[in-house]
């Protein structure tokens, strides 16, 4: 059997193992998926032994994202834009590929909830990590306007001029009180506001009827970002449970070269979140 496992800290609550292993009976694969809790300090030798014992790819995530990019040994262009690696693959020659799924995740579950961001003009509220993770594969998708938005708006300003050379100056950055003249198409939340019941506090104003709002977060119910975007005005919201899913299907493709359907999972899921509360 082939291993592979997520690993992070904390990992209990991880729907990794529950989402692969799906994928993995659908598309008929010999594997097993399991969590690794790392330690704080030696993730780097956990993941030699991990591959030394045949360990055949990992999903990697919170605290671990940067240390992950750093042992890889091969980079994609997108994890090198990330600056983050959430997927490690050992490779033949015994290098190690270091890929970023979660940016493709968040697209494709876009795409296939039929939203446009061609020639869209998207907001990007939130400038960590996750916001990090997402801007090249939005750019790729040719956005009339990006524009990263964060309430420390120095954060949106070096995110923004990291992309300055991959845009064709559609990408700018803003912070929230300067949004209050500007309406968006898609509006995507990368903040972790609604793990703490809260909502960025952007002016109402960037919703209209038409406006589609993303929340990365998800959760058994609506998530308060969302619920408040509602409220606001804005026409329909997505929680980040199919960006979830989406991510671990590109993950599974990079490492078992065969693609796993997704909405049966994302249905199976959505299932499971509502039983647990
Ligand atoms: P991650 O890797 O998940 O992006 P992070 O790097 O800690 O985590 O970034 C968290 C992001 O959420 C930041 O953009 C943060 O804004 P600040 O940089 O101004 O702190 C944003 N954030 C968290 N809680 C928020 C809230 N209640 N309202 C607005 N932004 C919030």
């Amino acid at each position: 059997m082939d291993k592979y496992v997520i690993v992070g800290n904390p990992i209990a609550q991880s729907k990794s193992p529950f989402i692969h292993t799906l994928f993995a009976r659908e598309t008929e694969q010999k594997m097993t998926y399991e969590t690794l809790k790392g330690s704080l300090g030696s993730f780097k030798e956990e993941i030699s032994v991990f591959f030394t014992n045949g360990g055949r790819g990992c999903n990697i995530t919170v605290p671990f994202k940067e240390d992950a990019y750093a042992i890889a040994t091969v980079l994609t262009e997108r994890a090198c834009l990330a600056g983050a690696v959430n997927t490690l693959k050992k490779l033949d020659d015994g290098g190690i590929l270091g890929d970023n799924t979660d940016g493709v995740g968040l697209v494709h579950d876009l795409l296939s909830k039929h939203v446009r961001l061609n020639g869209a003009k998207i907001l990007l509220v939130g400038a960590g990590g996750a916001a990090r993770g997402v801007v090249y594969p939005l750019l790729k998708h040719n956005p009339q306007q990006l524009v990263i938005a964060n309430r420390r708006v120095n954060k949106a300003e070096t995110l923004a001029s990291l992309f300055a050379d991959h845009s064709m100056d559609n990408i700018s950055a803003s912070s929230f009180d300067d949004l209050s003249e500007l309406k968006f198409d898609v509006v995507i939340n990368s903040t972790s506001a609604s793990l703490s019941n809260q909502y960025p506090n952007i002016p109402a104003s960037v919703f209209d009827k038409d406006t589609v709002v993303y929340d990365m977060v998800y959760g058994s119910g609506m998530t308060s970002s969302n619920q408040w975007a509602i409220e606001m005005g804005a026409s329909r919201v997505i929680d980040g449970l199919g960006m979830l899913v989406g991510q671990a299907a590109e993950s599974f493709t990079i490492w078992r070269k065969i693609r796993p359907k997704t909405s049966q999972v994302l249905r199976a899921l959505r299932l499971k979140l509502a039983e647990q509360t």
